[in-house]
């Protein structure tokens, strides 16, 4: 039986279209049962309509960062409802704790763009080039109560190029982000 993945995001999806192109072309033998997103303008929510997947837009009550506890308590009842396997975090600029950790522990993932444990937190491709280091890459981790603290289940690396710029190495690491995603989901799932 096919596995049930609830994807949650805050942005364009990229990550999350990268799973859907994996299930069509025979990678990942799941299925995604809903997408959902803290910001009713993002582009995720419309790759997923397109889909004809259910697309939903979580009320954080006028928080900017904060993911509220009831929130993620009736997020938490909803994919339990939904027999969700496992919730990826593709682009989703909040924090989860104890009501999701709780209900499905080692069962929720997440993609950061650099080789964790060195640059977590936002705009991690950005701190890399400051820092000046000559390796960048992306982490597929199971998600703890941490920023970007749980177990690494895969990376991929990136060279930092002489001329590159933010923009540039955050492309070069979204083109790793597509492929390793799906992989290191298939890989999770060998685990459960
Ligand atoms: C990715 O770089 C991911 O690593 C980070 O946020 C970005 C999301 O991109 N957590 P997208 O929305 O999947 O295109």
């Amino acid at each position: 039986m096919s596995l049930r993945i609830a994807v949650l995001g805050s942005g364009s999806g990229s990550n999350c279209q990268s799973i859907f192109n994996a299930i069509d072309d025979g990678r990942l033998d799941a299925e995604v049962v809903i997408v959902l997103s803290d910001n009713p303008d993002a582009y995720i929510l419309e790759r997923a309509r397109q889909r004809g997947v259910r697309a939903e837009v979580m009320d954080c009550q006028g928080y900017k960062n904060k993911f509220p506890l009831e929130v993620q308590e009736a997020l938490a009842a909803q994919l339990t409802e939904l027999k969700v396997d496992l919730v990826c975090l593709a682009g989703f600029m909040r924090l989860v704790k104890e009501p999701l950790l709780a209900a499905f522990p080692r069962r929720i993932l997440n993609i950061h763009p650099a080789l964790l444990p060195a640059f977590p937190g936002v705009e991690a491709w950005k701190q890399a080039l400051e820092a000046g280091a000559t390796q960048a890459g992306c982490t597929v981790h199971y998600v703890d109560a941490g920023m970007d603290t749980g177990e690494i289940i895969m990376q991929a690396y990136v060279p930092v190029l002489p001329d590159d710029t933010a923009a540039t190495l955050h492309a070069r690491i979204q083109v790793q982000e597509h492929i390793l995603y799906p992989a290191a989901i298939l890989s999770a799932i060998s685990r459960l």
